[in-house]
């Protein structure tokens, strides 16, 4: 396939910055959309794209900014001939955006509207949209199918992600952008942002002091790794025609309390926990049916949470000067 320009936004985010150097790494030109917000430590953020820069030299570009900036967004589409854009900035997190829905609604979704203003300009330029396994709300219908009824988020993240969706949606059929929708669910593995559960559970280990622990530990989640997620992304974008949703996950389970459990054994250490009531917004399990992206994407995850979990955490202490 001959090298392609790529706008990523976020591009200096934990899956963003994985996805930069996975382009980068076999031959593509980056542009990074990234506006460096304080979500989590902006500096986290500068050392993810300095990595990104060892692996892509000069292939990769950094441009620090909004993508709510029209004018910025714009000047963007005029310099790069871009033949994609891989959409992954966004505020993201459940139970923040119980506490700043307008913040989580500009940004998801007038975002990715400015974006999507400037994709319909140029003709064929593909699109792959960040979603969710948000969307699917407190579902039971397990595993999660992309044709499952979905009318029914439980928090504000979940309906702005459902929402840049149904706006996919909308310049495809008006514009015929093609797009690609992925719903990830849950990601974990080196770089992942601080405030997430695998995280967090690791740093209490570490001495970060008691982490909290949501319900009575049954809730179960499809944990997936961030190798798979990329090599996902990746496929969604060199497969992108029509309007197609797809779940990205491992499809297979893990309780909160076999995860601290793994944790523990991992790291040698037990996690110190807080018990804490479930929280309203959280959901009690996440599944992916992944045969849609098998079919289509040949998409294979690979990468089962134990493992993960030791990668993580040896990078944690790499990442820590841990040793
Ligand atoms: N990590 C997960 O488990 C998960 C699960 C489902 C969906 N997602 C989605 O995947 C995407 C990436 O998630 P992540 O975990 O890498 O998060 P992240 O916070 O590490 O990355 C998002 C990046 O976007 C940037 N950003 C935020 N608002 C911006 C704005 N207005 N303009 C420009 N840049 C902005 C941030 O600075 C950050 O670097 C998000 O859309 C998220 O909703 C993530």
């Amino acid at each position: 396939m001959m090298a392609q320009t790529i706008l990523v936004t976020g591009g200096a985010g934990f899956i963003g910055s994985h996805v930069c150097e996975a382009l980068l790494a076999r031959g593509d030109r980056v542009v990074a959309l990234d506006n460096f917000n304080d979500f989590y430590d902006p500096a986290i953020k500068r050392r993810n794209w300095a990595e990104v820069v060892r692996s892509g030299g000069s292939r990769a570009v950094l441009r620090t900014g909004d993508i709510r900036d029209a004018q910025l967004v714009e000047s963007l589409f005029a310099e790069h001939a871009f033949d994609g854009v891989v959409h992954l900035a966004a505020m993201a997190g459940v139970r923040p955006s119980l506490k700043d829905p307008l913040h989580y609604e500009d940004v998801n979704i007038r975002g990715t509207l400015t974006l999507l203003e400037q994709v319909r300009l140029r003709r064929g330029l593909r699109f792959v949209f960040a979603s969710s396994s948000s969307v699917y709300g407190d579902h039971d219908q397990s595993p999660f199918s992309e044709a499952h009824d979905v009318r029914r988020p439980v928090s504000p993240y979940a309906a702005t992600k459902l929402s840049g969706e149904l706006h996919c949606f909308a310049y495809h059929h008006l514009h015929g952008v093609p797009v690609s929708a992925l719903r990830f669910f849950t990601v974990y593995g080196p770089r992942q942002r601080p405030e997430m559960a695998i995280h967090k559970f690791v740093a209490a280990c570490h001495g970060g002091g008691p982490v909290p622990f949501y319900g009575d530990g049954e809730t179960r989640r499809d944990y997936t790794y961030i190798d798979d997620i990329v090599d996902g992304v990746v496929r969604a974008l060199d497969r992108c025609v029509g309007y197609e949703i797809y779940n990205l996950g491992e499809s297979a389970t893990t309780s909160l309390s076999e995860l601290v459990e793994w944790i523990g054994a991992t790291t040698g250490r037990p996690v110190p926990l807080d018990r804490q009531p479930m929280q309203p917004g959280d959901v009690r399990l996440t599944c992916a049916d992944i045969s849609k992206a098998r079919a289509k994407l040949g998409y294979a995850p690979s990468t089962d949470v134990r493992a993960g979990l030791a990668r993580f955490v040896h990078w944690y202490r790499a990442a820590n000067g841990l040793g």
